[in-house]
């Protein structure tokens, strides 16, 4: 018999595991306070109303909400999704959504869709981990571009596009998970115009955007430019993960070739999942839910930011995100969050080391994390508990 008996893909053997599935891991220690996970606060589900429209669901639209569906969706809940995007300015046909498993799964389409093995992507340093493991499943090259205040800065885009010849520029311009950061309408104006210059199309991948704290948020870029953007949006962060009901807007072409992916992959989405949300959504429940997240998620924000202010040391850095689910946090460069993390969960606290978010080495002395699981004491006291292992490790090293 031979000796290797399972001739694994080379695409199954790059993949690693997912620091964030391990910090996860951590979290069940008893008396941890994590900062690590990306989840939607669990005291926000409305159970109840998710239970009067599932029973309804069951009871009344069992034949279609318990049946094999479309490929593309069930229709009610794409016109709501369109009807949802409009109110933000992003005008969408109903044949120009397509509900997926996850925006997760959306990613990884798009890497279908558009990278041959190899190819090259832009995306900010740092950037969503699952989108670098989603596109790495393609053996891309990913130019990570840095980042300031505004997020990804585009002065060294021009030159890469035309060093490296993108298939895709890869964006969460809004709140930006890992960071918080927002891109300014301007500088998405600059990318856009980079992108129509030399035909690289935008993923826009937006859980967050409605997640806003303040007043004002720039333009979509979806909505500044339809045709170069496909637009990725979820219930995850809206309303609960569990259902994997996500969408992607994009234009009718790119569509057409996506559903013929997502045929090959699962034939659908989770019809029964799909009929909840649009019986829980459609009278206006969700703008409801969204507004009492905002009001939840800011408070916790304005907690850990205060908490930082009072406790961390005056060389440590964080993001003050307007919105979104998390903040990042930079050290001084000598320290390695990776080595730190050990340390900090005996102290009994979490978070993901900002590493995992650099597409390429890189991020060493920074973190991500995570405000909208803990709540208000947790936060105080988790960032206590940093606060003393960063005064502890800044003095040894500073001896
Ligand atoms: C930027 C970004 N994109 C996509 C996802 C995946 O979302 P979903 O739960 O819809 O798969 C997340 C989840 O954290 C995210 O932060």
């Amino acid at each position: 018999m031979n000796k290797v008996f399972w001739h694994f893909s080379r695409r199954s053997q790059m993949m690693k595991g997912s620091i964030i599935r391990e910090t996860l891991k951590i979290t069940k220690k008893p008396g941890i306070i994590s900062f690590g996970g990306g989840l939607p606060a669990t005291e926000s589900f409305p159970i109840e109303e998710l239970v009067v429209a599932t029973e309804k669901v069951l009871r009344e639209k069992s034949e279609h909400s318990l049946q094999y569906g479309t490929t593309e969706g069930y229709p009610p809940l794409r016109e709501l999704i369109a009807d949802f995007l409009g109110r933000r300015g992003i005008k969408a046909k109903t044949d120009e959504i397509m509900i997926t498993g996850g925006s997760q799964q959306g990613l990884d389409l798009v890497g279908r869709l558009f990278f041959d093995w190899g190819d090259s992507v832009i995306m900010p340093r740092p950037t969503y981990l699952g989108a670098i493991q989603a596109f790495n499943a393609y053996d891309t090259h990913n130019i990570g571009l840095r980042s300031d205040d505004s997020g990804i800065t585009v002065d060294t885009m021009e030159e890469e596009i035309l060093t490296n010849n993108p298939r895709l520029i890869y964006l969460v311009p809004t709140f930006q998970n890992p960071d918080g950061r927002t891109i300014p309408a301007e500088r998405r104006q600059k990318i856009i115009n980079l992108s129509s210059k030399y035909g690289v199309p935008i993923i826009e991948d937006d859980p967050y955007s409605e997640i806003n704290f303040q007043e004002r948020i720039p333009l979509a870029m979806r909505a500044m430019a339809p045709d170069h953007v496909i637009l990725l949006g979820t219930f995850s962060k809206l309303l609960c993960p569990g259902f994997r009901i996500a969408w992607i807007c994009a234009p009718k072409e790119v569509l057409d070739r996506i559903v013929l992916l997502k045929q090959g992959a699962d034939l659908f989405t989770n019809t029964f999942g799909q009929h909840v949300i649009y019986e829980y959504a459609k009278d206006g429940a969700l703008d409801g839910h969204i507004e009492k997240l905002k009001v939840m998620y800011k408070s916790r924000r304005d907690k850990m930011i205060q908490s930082m202010i009072d406790y961390f040391p005056q060389d440590v850095k964080f993001t003050r995100p307007a919105g979104g689910l998390f903040l990042w946090v930079e050290l001084p460069e000598n320290i390695n969050t990776t080595e730190l993390l050990p340390k900090a969960v005996e102290k009994n606290v979490a978070y993901i080391p900002g590493d995992a978010f650099y597409p390429n080495p890189g991020g060493y002395n920074c973190m991500r994390l995570n405000y909208s699981m803990p709540n208000e004491d947790q936060i105080e006291e988790g960032i206590k508990r940093l606060a003393e292992l960063f005064i502890e490790t800044l003095d040894k090293q500073g001896k």
